[in-house]
């Protein structure tokens, strides 16, 4: 990402989110040298007009030996193509390639899609952050993959 995608990127955090991120909360990922934000565009994807322009993203952090995600988000036109499991191996190939040996992220307790998702990849629950979402307090499932 760039600071010229944020607005591309908030229209796919918005649709994706009841309670999104700042765009100030994404512009700050662009200065520190921990954090990647990858982005799906949708022209080159699809090269479909009229489809956004980002059709989605994953943030992470890479610190020593971990990855951290902190986001993912697919435009819910786009979704169930594959979109997300491709954001999250690049980010998981990155993190290898950087010289991590662990993933790990936290997904609310409700969140069936994403927790299938994480499933899928082989991420395992390895514990609970009760309340941690103060919006709603709702749980935290923590998950982690051993790379
Ligand atoms: C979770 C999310 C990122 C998945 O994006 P996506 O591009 O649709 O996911 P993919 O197409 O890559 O799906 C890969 C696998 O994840 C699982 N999955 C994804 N969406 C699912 C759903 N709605 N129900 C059940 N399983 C689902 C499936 O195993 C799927 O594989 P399959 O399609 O072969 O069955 C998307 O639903 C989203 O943006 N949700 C709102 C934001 C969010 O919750 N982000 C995660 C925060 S932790």
């Amino acid at each position: 990402m760039e600071a010229a995608d944020l607005d591309d990127v908030m229209v796919v955090e918005r649709r994706a989110f009841r309670h999104p991120w700042s765009t100030e909360l994404f512009r700050r990922e662009l200065l520190h040298d921990w954090s990647t934000v990858l982005l799906c565009s949708g022209r080159t994807a699809t090269g479909v007009p009229g489809l956004p322009a980002v059709l989605g993203f994953v943030i992470f952090w890479l610190v020593h030996d971990e990855v951290h995600v902190l986001n993912l988000a697919v435009h819910p036109a786009a979704r169930r193509q594959g979109l997300a499991r491709r954001l999250m191996t690049a980010a998981i190939e990155q993190g290898r390639t950087g010289g991590a040996t662990l993933v790990t992220l936290e997904v609310r307790r409700s969140n069936f899609p994403a927790i299938s998702l994480y499933r899928d990849l082989g991420f395992r629950p390895v514990g609970i952050r009760p309340n941690y979402y103060v919006d709603e307090g709702e749980d935290a499932v923590v998950m982690s993959l051993d790379l």
